[in-house]
């Protein structure tokens, strides 16, 4: 990946994680950005600026009454000339300061006397970051236009495990060229669909599909990093949308059929949704009483959005999903030639299902590419770049 030129200003703050913050400045310095670094008084107690400096290349920024810095109005042109504003960690305290706007250090500052980007990768305890001031903070920036990337689950340095961990210096670099614009999706528009459907029996039953979500939304975060403007169409799931990625919630095949083509023109459509083939015909307005009799349903076919994107005039390159239980190789190329795709990628059901991990074969016109198991994200990543070629 290539940051070529682009100036990135490094804020760090105070937490253990700051030591992981020299590593990814190392990763950028050597994906060819140029880097400034500018720490807190607290991130100090962590990681000495001589670090940084070593890394970087570049005298360290500590303070905003700091004579070297020329005419004492660092915290102007510092950011005017910056592509990107990285805080990595960004600690509670200093989120809390981003969402109101306070500006008593020169990290603070910078950040509200920017013209550039600002992304935060948040730190800290799992407390901390489950607390109510800091729900509402992180509210507040996303309101605002900050990208936060992260946090993560998992070990913490307190001992405890939990949502509230950095995302490895190599996650943060990844998310780096989609914010500056220079993906090898930068200009385009990709709308994915994911998850299940859910398709009303009665006010209170349904009929759905088995589907976690998580293969599309890596997909719409790999979108979204390779540069992409990514809507994803969601069925229900318990997932977060990921940053840079605008969700449009959906329910039903019929209302993710109408949110897909609302969503298009579009540049890519990837089908990944588990969409429901059939549906009640007449969902019943009340509840339907239990009766020793049995109940019948009605079910009516749901439309294909997949083929039905694909067969439009100015159809967007259109990629589906095929999950089989057996047979996959034959029965993926046949629905890639009957859906029309340029694309489809095959996995076999039971051994992808909820999981975090997935086996995948891909199939084009130039035959059939193996992604060997490896986490979802890796294989959406794959993906992607996959796309880009063939686009291309
Ligand atoms: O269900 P099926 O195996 O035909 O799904 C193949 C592909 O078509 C998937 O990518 C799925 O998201 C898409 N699809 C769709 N609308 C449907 C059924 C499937 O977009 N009603």
């Amino acid at each position: 990946m290539s940051l070529a030129h682009k100036k990135i200003i490094l804020g760090v703050t105070g937490g253990i994680a700051a030591y992981k913050t020299a590593e990814l400045c190392r990763l950028l310095v050597k994906a060819g950005a140029e880097v400034r670094v500018v720490m807190t008084a607290a991130a100090q107690q962590f990681v000495t600026p001589l670090t940084f400096q070593a890394l970087s290349g570049q005298p360290v920024l500590t303070s905003l009454w700091d004579a070297a810095s020329g005419d004492g109005m660092a915290h102007i042109h510092l950011s005017r000339d910056a592509d990107l504003l990285l805080v990595a960690p960004a600690s509670a305290d200093f989120m809390a300061k981003l969402a109101e706007g306070r500006a008593d250090d020169l990290l603070s500052t910078l950040c509200l006397a920017r013209t550039c980007r600002l992304a935060v990768a948040p730190a800290m305890n799992r407390e901390m970051w489950a607390a109510a001031p800091t729900r509402r903070n992180l509210g507040q920036l996303r309101g605002d236009g900050v990208t936060v990337l992260g946090p993560v689950a998992g070990e913490q340095a307190c001992g405890e495990s939990g949502l509230g961990r950095m995302l490895e210096p190599a996650e943060i670099l990844a998310a780096l060229p989609g914010l500056l614009g220079a993906g090898p999706l930068a200009g385009r528009r990709v709308v994915v669909t994911a998850g299940p459907t859910f398709e009303p029996i009665d006010p209170v039953r349904g009929l759905t599909n088995l589907s976690s979500g998580k293969m599309g939304y890596a997909l719409a975060q790999a979108a979204a990093e390779a540069g992409a403007e990514v809507c994803l169409v969601s069925g229900p799931t318990c997932l977060a949308a990921p940053a840079r990625v605008r969700r449009v919630d959906v329910r039903s095949a019929a209302e993710m059929h109408d949110a897909v083509l609302r969503e298009l023109p579009a540049d890519v459509f990837i089908a990944v949704a588990a969409v429901a083939d059939y549906r009640v015909e007449a969902a019943a307005t009340q509840k339907i009483k239990k009766s020793a009799a049995g109940l019948t349903l009605q079910l009516v076919p749901n439309p294909d959005i997949l083929a039905e994107v694909s067969a439009l005039p100015d159809a967007p390159f259109c990629v589906g999903f095929a999950a089989e239980t057996e047979q996959l190789a034959e029965r993926a190329e046949a629905k890639r030639q009957r859906k029309k795709l340029p694309l489809l990628v095959g996995n076999l059901a039971q051994d992808t299902l909820g999981q975090d991990t997935a086996e995948l074969v891909l199939f084009d016109d130039q035959g059939l590419h193996p992604l060997p198991r490896a986490d979802k994200l890796a294989q959406a990543r794959a993906l992607v770049s996959h796309l880009v070629n063939l686009l291309n």
